[in-house]
């Protein structure tokens, strides 16, 4: 995949993989550094997890994106699932009802430089983050 947007389908586990590969790819044609493009692979994995985990499935959208003339990538999450009861209780550093090895939304939150939660018990989520190179 070489365009610009992707927009990829969690359904399986194996769907975590491949949205953090393309992610990568992205980020590494938006000009990002090495340890970044991981960086960046890592928080949708993160994402992707967690849709798989709390919503069985959604969609990851990752866009190479313009301002000002720099890049940056903007990574979109989003499912049907049954939302978010208590953004500030899931935003809490070590707060997790899985067994999340990951870094979690907040560690996700510290990597990008935008991030933007919308979400409602019972009404899905959506996560827009974005990251400039
Ligand atoms: N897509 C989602 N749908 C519903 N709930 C979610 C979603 N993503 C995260 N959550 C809720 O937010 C909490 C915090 O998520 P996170 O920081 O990734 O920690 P962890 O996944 O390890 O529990 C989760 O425990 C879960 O309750
Ligand atoms: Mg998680």
């Amino acid at each position: 995949m070489k365009n610009k947007e992707k927009n990829i389908k969690i359904h399986g586990e194996a769907d975590i993989a491949e949205t953090s590969f393309e992610g990568k790819l992205s980020a590494e044609t938006a000009g990002f550094r090495q340890s970044e493009q991981y960086m960046i692979a890592t928080v949708i994995s993160e994402l992707a997890r967690n849709i798989f985990i709390y919503a069985l499935r959604g969609e990851i959208i990752i866009k190479i994106i313009e301002k000002n003339n720099k890049k940056g990538l903007e990574i979109i999450a989003q499912d049907n699932g049954p939302g978010i009861k208590d953004i500030g209780q899931a935003m809490k550093d070590n707060f997790s009802t899985s067994e999340g090895l990951g870094l979690g939304l907040p560690g996700v939150k510290r990597i990008m430089d935008e991030f933007v939660i919308t979400t409602k018990a019972g009404a899905g989520t959506k996560i827009m983050v974005r990251k400039w190179v």
